[in-house]
């Protein structure tokens, strides 16, 4: 470390004692609560975190309480939060900490790294908040602080940059308070040196900020150009049958959202139509033959990599010669009928979420006897 290496820790450290965020996995950083806090809080905002963070504790109080639960009731915790193969690798991790470990977080880079959905920012924060091991924590927020305080005007998406920003922070991170070092990094990304306009006025390091000396605050971190975001049209089938249930299904084990309950239907290609689609993907699904009615939602939702356009409709199942209008499980894991009750128990995406509002809106459910799909058993 050096001299400003150690002068940039001790103003940020100062810095911290006084204006750092009171939140609640700081009250008591055991090392649960904190890897059970920075999993939740991977791209996604703290307020969000918050009321999701304490059920969760009260719900599944211990490593051990979490490896034991059924899968599905970890799902339903994280139900809204998204990004759920976090919930999926936090119950695999448990089950795996319990066996290796004796239900004992790890204390080596080494063995928690290891674990599913443990990268290389998440054992950071793990072993210096919970463990006060000097371990640089570098998330985005953190790398465009760095960017700033060294003014590196190389693009900040690119590895070799990555690399550089990671080796300057395992050369910043004090030995003593490393958990507190990382934590004032964060918190001033978030309150301080945000993405647009920063307020270096109030900084503590903008004496040390080669970004501010240069003028180039509002200019890094710089970032190469990224391709737009791919946009899919994605059509929901609402079926009812004659007991006031919902046609629902789960979907694979594997991929996105796996495993929470959605709507019939799925992606429509290029050139059909949302009807068109659904009725393939219906029948791809659950070997249905569907009559597609009135639309009655569509809303846009954002995933990492794409976004959606999601139209749910009211839907009816034809029977024909030959087809009994009973649904088989074909292209998911298991179909039922769900009732009010169920649909507000299981888990789904926060786009199926929404449907489920707009149903209640204009009181789609529970619908008892209804003309159009009372045939359907
Ligand atoms: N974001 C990720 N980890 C955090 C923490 N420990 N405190 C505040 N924000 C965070």
């Amino acid at each position: 470390m050096t001299k400003s290496d150690s002068l940039v820790a001790k103003t940020l450290l100062a810095w911290y004692r006084k204006r750092r965020r009171i939140l609640p996995w700081r009250e008591n950083p055991d090392p649960y609560s904190v890897w059970i806090s920075e999993i939740m809080l991977q791209q996604t905002q703290v307020d969000t975190v918050i009321p999701y963070y304490h059920r969760f504790l009260e719900r599944f109080p211990t490593v051990t309480a979490l490896a034991a639960a059924p899968l599905e009731e970890v799902l339903k915790a994280w139900e809204n939060l998204g990004y759920y193969a976090r919930a999926r690798h936090l119950h695999e991790a448990a089950k795996c900490i319990c066996e290796k470990f004796k239900g004992k977080i790890p204390d080596t880079r080494e063995a928690i790294i290891a674990l599913p959905g443990i990268g290389a920012y998440t054992a950071g924060a793990i072993l210096s908040i919970a463990f006060g091991k000097p371990i640089p924590a570098v998330d985005g927020n953190v790398r465009r602080v760095l960017s700033r305080l060294f003014a590196i005007e190389a693009p900040i998406d690119q590895t070799d940059t990555q690399k550089a920003v990671q080796s300057l922070a395992a050369a910043l991170v004090p030995k003593k308070s490393p958990g507190s070092f990382n934590q004032a990094l964060m918190d001033l990304g978030a309150m301080i040196c945000t993405p647009k306009t920063p307020a270096c006025a109030d900084c503590p390091l903008r004496d040390l900020c080669r970004a501010r000396q240069a003028g180039l605050q509002d200019r890094l971190p710089l970032s190469a150009k990224k391709p737009p975001t791919p946009h899919k049209r994605v059509s929901a089938a609402l079926i009812r049958n004659g007991r006031g249930g919902v046609l629902i299904v789960q979907r694979p084990a594997r991929g996105l959202l796996a495993s929470l309950w959605k709507f019939p239907g799925s992606i429509v290609k290029k050139g059909e139509s949302l009807a068109e689609g659904l009725k393939r993907t219906v029948h791809e699904e659950l070997g249905l033959r569907i009559q597609v009615g009135e639309q009655i939602a569509s809303l846009n939702h954002a995933y990492t990599h794409f976004r959606i356009t999601l139209s749910a409709f009211r839907c009816s199942v034809f029977r024909c010669t030959g087809c009994t209008g009973r649904p088989r499980a074909l292209a998911c894991q298991a179909w039922r009928w769900a009732s009010p009750n169920d649909l507000e128990k299981l888990a789904f995406s926060k786009a199926d979420r929404a449907i489920i509002s707009a149903m209640t809106r204009i009181s789609l459910t529970p619908v008892m006897n209804d003309p159009i799909a009372g045939h359907i058993r």
